[in-house]
């Protein structure tokens, strides 16, 4: 059960406030002389990856202490309540149980009291039998001819977790066919992503867990309106769109048959959903079989996060230091930097799973959290980061946590180019953990003028983990990841991850100003003075 106990008044909160008054001033380069066996006392492997934290401002009482407050909070039951398939998501009463969807055949996961995993297998077996057909040019237009092109139509969970993941993979992906990814309501968006291509060799996948999104059913509008208008036929839907989706009415409602449906569950949440039908995508680009070892890889962050001890539980570990930053040392974003360019997408991707589940300022009862939540979350790849934002990490007034993740080998190696890009992560991280002090800067011979520029402060907190090489297992260890991380610091803040009210007011909004700003005759208008303004402004120069 969600608690209703006060998270400043557990003794194990009240010792980590004292715990921080008395270790603030004690530095990294102080805390890595004082501890020779440090990096092997905050470190650990897990599916294939090396996790090391021993660039961050704890020692081990902060960390017995972090992971004392996560027992106090009930963590462990928590845990056995989500993966029971239990109403964890209070505010809008389901189940969350993404872990199932990676779940083996033979496994029971129940959803009031059944069994959900052959209903996921069921799915996965016809979606791997509609991308073999599409991959081997079985499945053709309505013309004949085989796709050539897959676009997705989708937004948020919808949409950032199959373009990152079909990015991030694209190593093992097919290059006969090309996948694009249409999200914004933009029309630019939808334009420039079918401006070339061939109806009649286009596929669309019309991905929205609701479908009632406004981005995504006015892109599969224009996108069957742009279809049939070279097609001409109606019948040439049916071979052009599929849908994903838990709402068949909804689908068959919009003209597609729902036998060219791929279903989920409302106990998985749209930003948890890369693993369910909304990886179709992912799934055409890399086959069913890479597929299942991307399933795999998930699968294996889930057993380890549901057995191993918190201390030594990685995403247990990642949201624990997490909350030591942003509500004892007063963090307010967090930097994720992949040092590999396929994960370009990942930090969008974090963005609203971070973002989305753990910007709240209620607690599941109602009452206000007591603490601040999820801070906000960003980054880039490395090295083009370091050329743009990495001054501000080294030597700002913020204090911002980093991530950085690498893989051993690349997927395409070419002279020592990767050992230039893992050098490059490894000094700055190394920088930013130890710094430069205006002595060392003045016996290097600089001005006196200059060494205060020039000095580095150090003791910038960051992690790196650090897998073998990009795969799909990998990247699917690695998203299983921060999912597990993110429900945990929801489990210590007492708020619930998997809802997002804070999205609905806009959306509310938006269809009455958008009626003002079409209506034929100027229209009288109710809002506050500036949007008033603005309403009559672009009514005007759309005219003129
Ligand atoms: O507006 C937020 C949101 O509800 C996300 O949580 C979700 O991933 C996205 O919209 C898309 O929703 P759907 O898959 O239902 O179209």
């Amino acid at each position: 059960m969600p608690t209703s106990q006060r998270l400043t008044e557990l003794p194990a909160w009240r010792a980590l406030e004292r715990h921080r008054d008395a270790t603030q001033g004690r530095r990294l380069c102080a805390r890595f002389a004082g501890d020779p066996h440090r990096a092997e006392r905050f470190s650990t492997e897990v599916a294939g990856f090396f996790a090391d934290w021993s660039r961050h401002r704890v020692d081990e009482e902060t960390m017995r202490l972090l992971a004392e407050l996560a027992e106090a909070r009930g963590l462990p039951a928590r845990m056995a309540a989500m993966f029971a398939g239990e109403r964890i998501n209070t505010s809008e009463d389901r189940a969350v149980l993404h872990v199932a969807l990676r779940a083996p055949a033979g496994e029971r996961m129940l959803v009031d009291g059944r069994n959900v995993v052959p209903g996921v297998h069921e799915v996965l077996d016809r979606m791997a039998e509609f991308c073999t057909r599409v991959r081997e040019g079985s499945w053709t237009g309505h013309t004949g001819r085989p796709i050539r092109t897959v676009v997705n139509l989708g937004i948020g969970g919808s949409d950032l977790g199959p373009a990152m993941a079909t990015q991030a993979l694209r190593a093992y992906a097919t290059r006969a066919i090309e996948f694009r990814f249409v999200s914004n309501v933009d029309p630019t968006d939808f334009a420039e992503a079918t401006r070339e291509l061939d109806p009649a060799e286009t596929l669309f996948l019309v991905c929205s867990k609701t479908f009632t999104t406004l981005e995504t059913l006015t892109n599969a509008r224009a996108a069957r309106a742009w279809c049939l208008a070279a097609l001409k036929e109606e019948a040439a839907v049916a071979r052009h769109f599929v849908a994903v989706s838990t709402n068949a009415e909804a689908v068959a409602e919009f003209g597609i048959d729902t036998a060219n449906m791929f279903g989920f569950w409302d106990w998985v949440g749209g930003r948890y959903s890369v693993s369910s039908a909304v990886g179709l995508s992912l799934m055409l680009a890399i086959g069913p079989g890479r597929f299942r070892e991307f399933l795999a890889g998930m699968r294996a962050m889930d057993e380890h996060f549901r057995s191993a001890p918190l201390q030594h539980n990685l995403p247990v570990v990642l949201a624990l230091l997490g909350v030591w930053y942003t509500d004892f040392l007063g963090a307010q974003s967090h930097a994720v930097l992949p040092y590999e360019q396929y994960l370009r997408r990942f930090p969008a991707y974090l963005q609203q799973l971070e973002m989305e589940s753990n910007g709240k300022s209620v607690q599941h009862d109602g009452r206000p959290v007591e603490v601040d939540t999820g801070p906000s979350v960003w980054g880039e790849p490395g090295t083009d980061s370091q050329h743009a934002f990495f001054q501000l990490l080294h030597q700002g007034t913020h204090l911002v946590p980093c991530d950085f993740i690498a893989f051993a080998r690349s997927c395409n190696e070419r002279g020592q180019q990767h050992e230039l890009l893992l050098a490059n992560l490894l000094a700055q991280a190394e920088a930013l953990a130890f710094g430069k002090t205006p002595d060392e800067v003045a016996a290097e011979g600089v001005p006196p003028g200059l060494v205060p520029h020039r000095s580095f402060p150090g003791d910038r907190p960051s992690t790196i983990l650090l897998g073998e090489q990009l795969t799909p297992f990998s990247l699917g260890v690695l998203i299983a990841l921060y999912e597990h991380k993110v429900f945990t610091q929801g489990v210590l803040w007492n708020i619930d991850s998997f809802d997002q009210w804070g999205v609905e007011l806009g959306k509310q909004l938006a269809p009455r100003i958008a009626s003002e700003l079409c209506a034929p005759e100027d229209p009288p208008l109710s809002h506050d003075d500036s949007t008033n303004g603005l309403i009559r402004r672009i009514r005007r120069q759309r005219r003129s």
